[in-house]
Order: structure tokens, then sequence, then C-alpha cells
């Protein structure tokens, strides 16, 4: 939930640790510092607001130093604030950066305090710093008082820290927190995401959970779990520089919204074949494991979710398999269903979310078939820890709001349904007719795209209501849901997705003038029973705004339409995805929002 980078190196650090940071925003916006070592001292800013405020204030002091932690908050424990901001510090010696919830912080923090530490702070964190502190007074190095943390801490953590009295090393541990080191020429870094180090390095070691290292400019030494020296895999990770910029868009959720056709033409490549999905796509002896699938579970959270959703109808009608979906947060508490023809399917854009990753290790000790994660960062935990995996390869997504990300999570959800159908021979036309309308999917996408101008029309009405409705049946709810979602994240307007259906058992209530109403109404057996729910809306003076593909059979007498581009039936969600994501970005640029950082919300919630 909050991003950490480190650097030592033998040049100053402050600039390269201020732009990791501006990197790792999506993860946590509300304050930042830094600390690093300046001649026998350690300089520690810390700033309540973004990161250019740090910036801001490291111009002015001009710390000068080249071993160094930051850190960019979101808030959990403690508002945000400056005190509350990291590095904490202990006795003016230990400085320490954490991402995670330290979840004993209740009674290690009674017993600092009977021991005379006194705590500034609201956060879990703080502690850390003074359990480093008591530590240094029995072990011999900053390496071994980190290690001697491993024992007192419940929870999950990626923690980077500096000891006054060891100028040239810095110290980082992790236990289920994300946490990478970069390693470069005389310089050696780490940070939550690759994506932080990108123009630094791409060479990466993952840390393991217990791992920690001991990182100088010119060494790096790992230790693992039990405290032994351990060589972790090095890694070539590419980040092209324009992957993590926002080149000429206004805003990262811009510029990914737009990058749709491409990054759904990468999750497509190399998967499909003339008429059908390629064998083993989901890693070596994956064709073989989904012919024994006789039930899906899907877990995910958020947007991730909704993409699950739309999926759970695919299995059902092309794989004729049935699905239990639910939320990542709920799911290990409600003792799942559990057998040995049921397949795990978790679904996540970082990889890091605690409440999937949470329901995927809760699963691997149970008797599942297996477990497959279609996920976009390859690093991740969930990547790592699931038996097999499909990418969604859409690139870095920054934006706040999951625009790419969903409709990659779909297209990919897709080549596992097809797989699944495969893998025990059915529908072998209808896969066929799919794989030829998805290699169209990235050019509809585009079609989709240029009806920006249109949706800029109605995009000034809805900027000025405090609630809207989306409606959708059968299929298209979930997309309903997706664009609630959507709206309500970067617009603040209060926003809910019915099936629409469900209207007059009590929503119709809510419609007047002031309700504006979203319908996703596509030609599809249930769209004439979707224009009697349309009509309900017209007659209480609701205001329509359809997008659909039959303008004439819809027969709408008032209300705005959106004449949508023609696609496969089964991939409309993906497609109708789209102008639900430009009425939000649009409506939210309106109302002058912070887009890519909206209020309270963080990219990657790392926390349960
Ligand atoms: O990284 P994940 O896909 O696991 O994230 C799950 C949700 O936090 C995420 O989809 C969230 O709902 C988005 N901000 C929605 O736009």
């Amino acid at each position: 939930m909050c991003g950490i980078i480190a650097a030592a190196t033998d040049r100053s650090v402050g600039k390269l640790l201020i732009k990791g940071l501006y990197k790792m925003e999506y993860r946590g916006y509300d304050s930042a510092g830094i600390a690093m070592h300046v001649d026998d001292q350690v300089a520690h800013l810390r700033t309540l607001g973004k990161v250019k405020l740090l910036e801001e204030r490291m111009k002015l002091e001009k710390p000068k130093g080249k071993i160094g932690i930051a850190h960019t908050r979101w808030a959990t424990h403690g508002e945000p604030s400056e005190l509350n901001a990291h590095p904490h510090q202990s006795n003016d010696r230990v400085f320490i950066v954490h991402n995670g919830i330290i979840e004993n912080y209740l009674s290690l923090k009674e017993e600092l305090t009977k021991e005379g530490y006194a705590f500034s702070s609201k956060t879990d964190s703080e502690l850390i710093a003074h359990l480093l502190d008591r530590n240094l007074k029995t072990y011999n190095s900053l390496l071994e008082a980190v290690q001697g943390l491993k024992d007192r801490l419940d929870g999950a953590y990626a923690i980077a820290a500096l000891d006054q009295n060891e100028p040239d090393n810095l110290v980082l541990v992790r236990n289920r927190s994300p946490l990478v080191i970069g390693l470069g020429k005389n310089e050696n870094f780490a940070a939550s995401d690759p994506l932080a180090l990108a123009e630094l390095t791409n060479k990466f070691l993952i840390m393991e959970d217990g791992d920690v290292a001991k990182v100088a400019p010119d060494s790096v030494e790992v230790f693992d779990a039990k405290n032994q020296l351990v060589n972790r895999e090095q890694l070539t990770i590419d980040i092209k520089a324009e992957a993590a910029s926002k080149g000429d868009f206004k805003h990262y959720m811009e510029k990914e919204i737009f990058e749709q056709p491409q990054a759904v033409l990468n999750t497509l490549d190399g998967r499909i074949g003339g008429e059908d999905v390629l064998e083993n796509i989901f890693g070596e002896g994956s064709s073989e494991l989904l012919a024994k699938v006789k039930r899906v579970q899907v877990v995910a959270c958020g947007t991730s979710l909704h993409a699950g959703r739309v999926a759970a109808n695919w299995f059902s009608a092309i794989a004729g398999l049935p699905t239990q979906m639910d939320y990542a947060s709920e799911y290990r508490y409600k003792n799942p269903y559990i057998d040995e023809d049921t397949l795990l399917v978790t679904i996540s854009q970082s990889g890091e979310t605690a409440d999937t990753l949470a329901a995927l290790r809760y699963a691997n000790d149970k008797d599942y078939l297996g477990s497959l994660a279609i996920c976009n960062v390859p690093t991740s935990s969930l990547a790592r820890e699931s038996d097999f995996l499909l990418l969604t390869n859409a690139g870095p997504e920054i934006g706040v709001a999951s625009t790419k990300a969903f409709t990659t999570q779909l297209t990919a959800l897709m080549l596992l349904t097809l797989s699944l159908a495969k893998a025990t021979g059915k529908n072998p036309r209808l896969r066929g007719r799919i794989i030829k309308a998805l290699r169209f999917l990235p050019e509809k996408i585009s079609e989709a795209l240029a009806l920006k101008p249109e949706i800029l029309e109605i995009a000034p009405e809805i900027a000025n209501k405090n609630n809207a409705l989306f409606l959708g049946r059968g299929i298209f709810y979930p997309i309903a849901k997706e664009g609630a979602l959507k709206l309500k994240e970067i617009s603040y307007i209060h926003a809910e997705a019915y099936p629409a259906g469900e209207l007059k058992h009590g929503p119709l209530a809510l419609i007047d003038g002031e309700m504006p109403v979203i319908a996703i109404a596509p030609e599809h057996e249930l769209a004439e029973k979707l224009v009697s729910n349309l009509e309900e809306v017209k007659a209480r003076g609701g205001a329509l705004y359809v997008f659909g593909n039959a303008e004439e059979r819809l027969g709408l007498t008032s209300g705005k339409y959106i004449n949508m581009p023609d696609c496969d039936f089964l991939l409309t969600p993906i497609l109708y995805s789209i102008p639900l994501q430009i009425l939000s970005y649009e409506v939210a640029l309106l109302r002058g929002t912070d887009i890519d950082q909206p209020r309270n919300l963080a990219k990657s919630v790392t926390v349960e």
C-alpha cells in the first residue's frame, strides 16, 4: 500500500530516490519522506502530501548523501500527517521505511513503552525502528539486528533500514510484502516495484519471504529465512521508459484507456492459432490439468472480480462448467466448498493484492485440483506462487482506476474459457468463431475509442449530478458494475449497478430527473426485456444514456443513444467497457478530481 525505494550508490542519491518515489506514487500518496547518510549523521525529511512537496523540501535543504531510503505512504494506522510519515526513527540512530501491516503492534508497543521508548506517531511502523535500536544493543550489526526482528513481527512487511553507525550499507527484509533488489554498476537499489528502478537497471533479484539483504554500493548479500547466505535467481526485466510515462496524455488513465488495442493484442500474441487456442499457454502441463476441471472457483477483488463475473458466464456457456465467485476478502471466512475437481482461478493486475494472495495461500493448503492466476506483473507473489499463470501483458498500469488491466483480464479469461472447452472437446465450431472474432477485437476497441466525441457531449450532464445508476442484463451486469465502480472511484459521484430487471424491486424509487441512468444494451436475447426496463425509467423522468448497436430495434423515444461497433456477442462485454471508461474519465476531468490518484485510494492494496 506504500512504496519503498532504497539505494546504495557512489553518487548523490537524493534525486534518484525522489524519481523512484514519483513512479510509486500510485501505491500511496498521502505523505512522503527520505533518510540518507550524510557525513556521520542521517538527514531525515518528511512531508505531508504528495512527493512533489518532499522534492521541494529537498531543494531547500539540499541534503547530499550516497546511501538512503525513501517512502510514499497510504495511511493504514494513523492519519496522514508528517509525524506518521516514514521514515520512522529511534534515538536518531535507526531509520526505517515499512510497507505492510504489523499485526501484533499493540503488544510490541506496550513492551517497548515499558522499556522507555517514546512513540511520536500513531503508526504500526515506528516500533520497528525502536525494536531495531534495542536489538543493536545486543547484536553486532544492523544485519543481525534485522534478522532478529523476524521472530518478533507478525504480519506483512517489507522494510529498509539505516543505522547511523553503518554509513556504508542499508539492510532490507521482506515477508509477504513485495520488495525487489536492483543491481547496478557500483550501485544497488531496492524498491516495492521494479518500475521504480526502470531507468537505473534491468537486473533484479526477487526477495523471498523471510529474506534479509545487506546492500552496499559494490555488494548485495541475501540471507534466507534461516539466515543462510543464498543466491537468489537474477532476472532481467526490461521496462520501456515510455511505459512508465504519460506521453502526450493528461493522465495515465487516459493513456491506458487508449493503449487498449495494443494491450489486448499483446494478451493474444502467441496464444491463439488458426482456429483454436494453443496448448499449454498457462504453463507446461496445463492442458492436461484443464481436462480434469469439473468446477471453477474464482477469487479476486474490485475490477478483477468484475472480470471474473463476466468469465463465469463464459465458463458456463462455452465450457459447460459451473463457477463459484467470491470476493477475496470474504472467501477464506465462509468455509468454502473445496474438492479435487475444482480449479482455483485468481485474477489480479498487481499480483500483490493482500486479500487475493491470502486466498491463494489458503487454497494452496487445500485439496484443489490446482491454482491458476491471471495477472499482469510477472515478478509478483501471485504469479510466483500459483501452479499455472497467464500474464495479461498489458504493460505497467499506473492510474489507480483499472482500465487496460480489465480488458486484458477479460481477454485472458476468454483464452482460459476456450482452453477449458478445448480440453474436453466442447464447442469446436464456436471456439473457431471466437478465435476469429478475437483477432478483430483490437480493431473493434479502436472503433469504440473513436466514440470519444459523442461521450464528450454527455459527460457534462453526468458531471453535475450526485448519483448515477448503471444497468445491464446477463453478461452485461458485471460491465454495469465495473462502469459504476469506475465512475465513483475517480469522480466521487455515487454510482450503483443493477441487473435491469431488479429495478422495479426497489431502486426504481430513486428515479427522478436528477438520476442519470446508463444502460448497456447491445442486441441480445434479453434486449427486449431491457427495453421494457428502460421504459420504466423513462416513465419516471429519469435521464437515459444508452450504449447499444440496434437503435431501431430498441425503439427508444427519448434519452441519448450511442451506437457501438458490432462485434461477436460473446466479446461485447470487453467492447462495452471502453465507452464507460471514457465517460468516467471525462466526468472526473470536468469535476477536477485527482484522476490518477483519487482520494483515499491506492493502486496496490497490500493490506488485508
Ligand atoms: O491488483 P488487483 O487487480 O488485485 O487489484 C484489485 C482492486 O484493488 C482493483 O481492481 C481496484 O478495484 C481498482 N482500483 C478499480 O479500478
